[in-house]
């Protein structure tokens, strides 16, 4: 089977959350079981872009609109990440520092879409499966099926994995304009609650649509960021399968963001040695406790609350704990969160900003990570925080709660509290600092986490059951 990801992140080539994970892993072992996986994304500049060689495979000329513009795909020619990577380069408006953030993102990930399809239409045969990730290349089931350039690839299967649906790429009707041709009896199905929304034209269009975990699925039938009902109509084609973790980037065993590597057994002294070096290099007191947080600072997170819950902590508690949190995000949490330094007393740290290779030493040496997630479609933090003996301290929603059965219950291994409130978070961070009193305990909790298997193997599979009933249905 030919499966062509499109998607706006792929680790390590750009990666501003899990969905880079995920792209940049899923296609791996998706070869690893015979199939041809290739993933096709913008070209920002990146130092991947920079650092590797590229052979030009295609240059086309589309429109967007009236906007006429040349595209160049380019493909990474040492097969580098396992499997077949394109770039598209449109002169000004991809090649850019960021992956989003910009006034113009809506016709930036647009061009992107239409160079994508204009330049399958060039093809001499077709894919079997499209899969498209997130809104920013949901307009692509649309485009192939009611575009009349692109007819040719009406046959294809699309499935739409839906990472976030709290990001939905909502826009103007009057930016309908952009899209090449399309048959004007189908502009209901651009349309949700008066706005061109490419998310929710992606759940309309794909054949299938699949969410990164089973609960987050359930959960968005009443909680979909206005999309409920949408969900609730078209919930025959949809389908929760969780993800699993690239296993190869994420071992503490070889992990090459740091020395210190270590296994099950060994993991005791392993998390302690690159605890002392975050302790260290961020003036932390080793002898307590190091419960972090890592993730984009917004709401959606539950980081807004974190400022107030560490000094309850400190008040309540007591002073038997560092915090560390690596991060970025909105300024005002940002700033909160910077200001709040001055408490603490060698027991509080901030790394505001974004660093690949501190994110590793943290799952490392931390004992605890923090998840107060509203919303948590997945989350990677916690499977690699399993992975690396790190208790993950969590609310119980999304796929945290497929994901972390708490300690107190059988074969439990992490912390789970029920609300995104300061108050169960400090009762959750309460019994994280009453389990690390308790070294024994800790240390069977640490080892049973790592044995888990949260690998690509069992969800790619998934994936795999999902394409093969489209195409037994064509
Ligand atoms: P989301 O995609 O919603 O941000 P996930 O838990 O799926 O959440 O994935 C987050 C990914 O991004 C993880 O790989 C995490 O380590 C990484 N990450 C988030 N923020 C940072 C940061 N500031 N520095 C380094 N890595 C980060
Ligand atoms: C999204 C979600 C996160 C998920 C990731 C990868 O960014 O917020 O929960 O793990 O995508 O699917």
């Amino acid at each position: 089977m030919e499966i062509i990801h499109v998607s706006a992140e792929c680790y390590p080539v750009a990666k501003a959350g899990g969905l880079g994970d995920v792209v940049g892993a899923l296609p791996k072992y998706q070869r690893d079981l015979g199939h041809v996986a290739k993933v096709v994304m913008p070209m920002y500049k990146t130092k991947f872009l920079r650092d590797n060689q590229w052979e030009v495979v295609h240059k086309g000329y589309t429109h967007l609109h009236n906007y006429w513009f040349n595209y160049t795909v380019i493909k990474e020619s040492t097969n580098k990440l396992g499997f077949d990577l394109y770039l598209v380069d449109i002169n000004g408006l991809l090649d850019r520092e960021k992956i989003y953030g910009y006034g113009d993102d809506t016709e930036r990930f647009f061009s992107f879409q239409i160079a994508v399809v204009d330049w399958l239409a060039a093809w001499k045969h077709l894919p079997d499966v499209l899969h498209v990730h997130d809104h920013h290349t949901a307009l692509i089931p649309f485009m192939v099926k009611h575009c009349y350039a692109y007819q040719k690839l009406q046959g294809i299967a699309t499935v739409l994995t839906i990472h976030n649906a709290q990001y939905q790429g909502q826009t103007g009707m009057d930016k309908t304009v952009l899209i090449p041709e399309w048959d004007i009896w189908k502009r209901g199905l651009l349309e949700w609650a008066g706005a061109l929304n490419p998310l929710a034209c992606g759940i309309r269009t794909a054949w299938k649509v699949t969410t990164v975990s089973p609960t987050y699925l359930e959960e968005m039938r009443y909680s979909a960021a206005g999309l409920e009902a949408l969900l609730e109509y078209e919930k025959g084609k949809c389908s929760g399968i969780l993800n699993g973790i690239d296993s190869v980037v994420w071992d503490p065993a070889t992990d090459r963001y740091f020395d210190n590597h270590y296994d099950v057994a060994t993991v005791e002294e392993g998390k302690q040695k690159s605890k002392a070096i975050l302790c260290e290099q961020y003036n932390l007191d080793i002898r307590k406790p190091l419960i972090t947080f890592i993730g984009r600072l917004v709401a959606d997170k539950g980081a807004d609350l974190l400022p107030q819950v560490f000094e309850e902590s400190f008040y309540y508690i007591g002073r038997k704990m560092n915090f560390f949190i690596l991060g970025s995000g909105l300024p005002e949490i940002e700033g909160r969160l910077q200001a709040i330094r001055d408490l603490g007393r060698g027991d509080y740290n901030t790394y505001i900003g974004y660093d690949e290779g501190l994110s590793h030493l943290i799952y490392a040496g931390a004992d605890f990570i923090l998840m107060p997630s509203r919303v948590e479609p997945c989350g990677l933090n916690q499977l690699y925080a399993l992975r690396y003996g790190t208790v993950p301290v969590v609310r119980n929603t999304g796929g945290l709660h497929d994901t972390v059965i708490d300690y107190g219950d059988p074969g439990g291994y992490g912390i789970r509290f029920n609300h995104a409130t300061p108050q169960d978070m400090t009762h959750g961070i309460w019994r994280a600092v009453e389990l690390y009193q308790q070294p024994e305990m800790l240390r069977e909790i640490r080892q049973r986490m790592m044995q888990l298997d949260f690998s690509w193997e069992a969800s790619v599979r998934a994936y795999l059951d999902l394409y093969e009933g489209m195409l037994r249905s064509k």
